[in-house]
């Protein structure tokens, strides 16, 4: 049998797909703002992508990322995992300003009280002042990941700097992403952070795109064996992640196309690594303390099957209050401009209801 090309399918947090499927409202958003920058223009207002893990938020920062790269604009791609704090974004995206460094040492020097306060302001009106400087020479665009890891105060200061810079009319973007845990942590921080972004949920995707997702990379199209396509979409409950790891399961079978017999070959290595990835998010929700509201969540939504319900009967078939920690695990999400809850995965709430028996 002939070796198909390398297997474009990599599943993994952050790996490009072969195909960025849908997502097209986010990435004509981003398109606009960057057209903006290009003119000198300030971009009008920052954006986060929010969404559970795993249905594309990195992959789309990194789409972005290419464009402006391709444009020659200044573009800074952080982790907020390891760069969360003023320091880090000093360091990147102002590296060349030492009267910055000094202020920013000044806060870890400083011990905890009303001195650190003081410290704390100071490096973040300098932080303030030298971003401004620097947009006024050079646009700059600064994506940052993970966004819900940033310390409240420098989040606090790197969107009140954006907005600065932005309302002197100078050229600087931030594009946030992070998962539902940031919206709650962003509200903490008070004013109206929140409300600044213009937000956009990364959902699981629509059928035809998980469809475009699936089948492109292969060089399949669209209306490709439709019942056998559906069936291996419905394993994947078009969830990115699941999308990936079975198409690289699939081109694993060296047949150009996608039939019966290959899927179903394919479905005994994705049902593995489905099953692999359940126990990790049990464990996840257990270390969290979080499995016994995760049972009543599931038996709630019918262990997956009800796609989605009203905040009201989801508390009432609970008996409690929607617990934040479902939210913040991605769980249960509450997709942007929805009052309805659904599974952030369906199929994880079956699996939960099966491991407790
Ligand atoms: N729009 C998309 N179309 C196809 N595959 C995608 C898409 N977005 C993400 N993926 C794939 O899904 C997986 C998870 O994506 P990732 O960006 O890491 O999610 P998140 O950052 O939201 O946790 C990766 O393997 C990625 O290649
Ligand atoms: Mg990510």
């Amino acid at each position: 049998m002939a070796i198909l090309r390398e297997n474009p399918f990599r599943p993994g947090a952050g790996s490009p797909p072969p195909y960025l499927a849908g997502r097209k409202d986010a990435k004509d958003a981003l398109s606009l703002r960057l057209k903006y920058i290009l003119s000198r223009w300030h971009p009008g207002s920052d954006c986060v992508l929010i969404g559970p893990r795993g249905n594309g938020k990195t992959a789309l920062l990194g789409w972005f990322k290419k464009e402006v790269d391709k444009s020659g604009i200044r573009c800074v791609f952080a982790n907020a995992s390891s760069a969360g704090t003023l320091e880090q974004f000093s360091i990147q995206l102002l590296p060349g300003s030492q009267r910055l460094r000094n202020r920013v040492r000044q806060i870890g020097a400083t011990v905890a009280g009303s001195g650190a306060q003081v410290a704390l302001r100071q490096a973040q009106t300098v932080f303030e002042q030298e971003l401004l400087g620097a947009c006024e020479k050079n646009p700059l665009i600064f994506l940052l990941d993970e966004a819900h890891k940033v310390e409240r105060e420098a989040m606090r200061a790197l969107l009140n700097a954006s907005q600065r810079v932005q309302a002197e009319g100078h050229p600087f973007l931030v594009v946030l992403a992070g998962t539902p845990e940031l919206e709650r942590e962003m509200r903490k921080a008070g004013a109206t952070f929140w409300e600044r972004l213009e937000q956009h949920g990364i959902n699981r995707l629509a059928r035809v795109e998980a469809r475009q997702a699936l089948l492109y990379p292969f060089g399949l199209s669209e209306s490709h064996n439709p019942r056998v396509v559906n069936e291996a979409l419905d394993e994947c409950q078009d969830y990115s992640f699941f999308i990936q790891s079975l198409g690289q399961e699939l081109w694993n079978q060296n047949s150009e196309e996608i039939t019966a017999g290959s899927l179903s070959r394919a479905l005994e290595g994705f049902s593995k690594r489905k099953r692999l990835f359940y126990s990790r998010r049990y464990k996840e929700l257990k270390d969290a303390g979080a499995i016994g509201l995760a049972a009543q969540a599931a038996l709630a939504f019918r262990g997956g099957r009800v796609n989605s319900l009203a905040e009201s009967n989801l508390e009432k078939a609970m008996g409690c209050e929607t617990p934040a920690i479902l939210r913040d695990l991605g769980y249960i999400w509450q997709p942007l401009g929805e009052t309805r809850y659904e599974p952030g995965i369906p199929s994880l709430m079956g699996y939960v209801l099966d491991e407790l028996g």
